[in-house]
């Protein structure tokens, strides 16, 4: 009997599980990123009930005085359309941020990491709350 309750409450914890996957359909790196993420902004703020891609989107767009080139934001070089390819501020192409058209994209948790540290940082002077990044990774994966 106690075999059988566990086996259900698992069954069920996996539907839930997957369900929830499948609505925001992240791969599995970046699943488990937004899943530490979603942590470390709950455990730093109480009224955090989740990320949001609205935000995300706002944080996207933010404009930011740069030393050298007047204002910069996430799209002056991966574009304000995720979909199309981007430029460095060298010239240098970048690949579409989009997932739904660069597959590689958000699949590996070490880039995602990386990038988001270094290029918060190149943009707004600091690294980005945990919450900040979660947004921004909803909107780019609805994007
Ligand atoms: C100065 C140019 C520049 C700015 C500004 C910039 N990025 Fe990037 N971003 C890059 C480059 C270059 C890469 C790495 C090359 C690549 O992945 O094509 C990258 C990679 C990324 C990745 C890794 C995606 C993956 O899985 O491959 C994410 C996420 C990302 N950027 C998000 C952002 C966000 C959010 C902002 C705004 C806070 C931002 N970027 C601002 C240049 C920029």
């Amino acid at each position: 009997m106690k075999t059988v309750f566990t086996l259900i409450v698992s069954v069920m914890a996996l539907v839930a599980f997957v369900g929830f996957a499948a609505a925001e359909s992240f791969g599995p790196e970046a699943a488990a990123v937004v899943e530490a993420l979603r942590k470390q902004a709950a455990s730093e703020d109480a009224s955090f009930a989740d990320f949001s891609a609205e935000r995300g989107k706002k944080i996207f767009f933010t404009e930011q005085p740069n030393d050298k080139h007047g204002k910069i934001s996430c799209a002056t070089c991966h574009t304000p359309d995720l979909k199309q390819k981007g430029r460095t501020l060298e010239g240098k192409t970048i690949e579409p941020l989009s997932p739904a058209v660069n597959k590689s994209r958000l699949t590996s948790a070490t880039d995602i990491q990386k990038w988001l540290k270094r290029n918060f940082k190149q943009v707004f002077g600091r690294e980005g709350s945990a919450r900040e990044k979660g947004d921004v990774l909803i909107f780019i994966n609805a994007n």
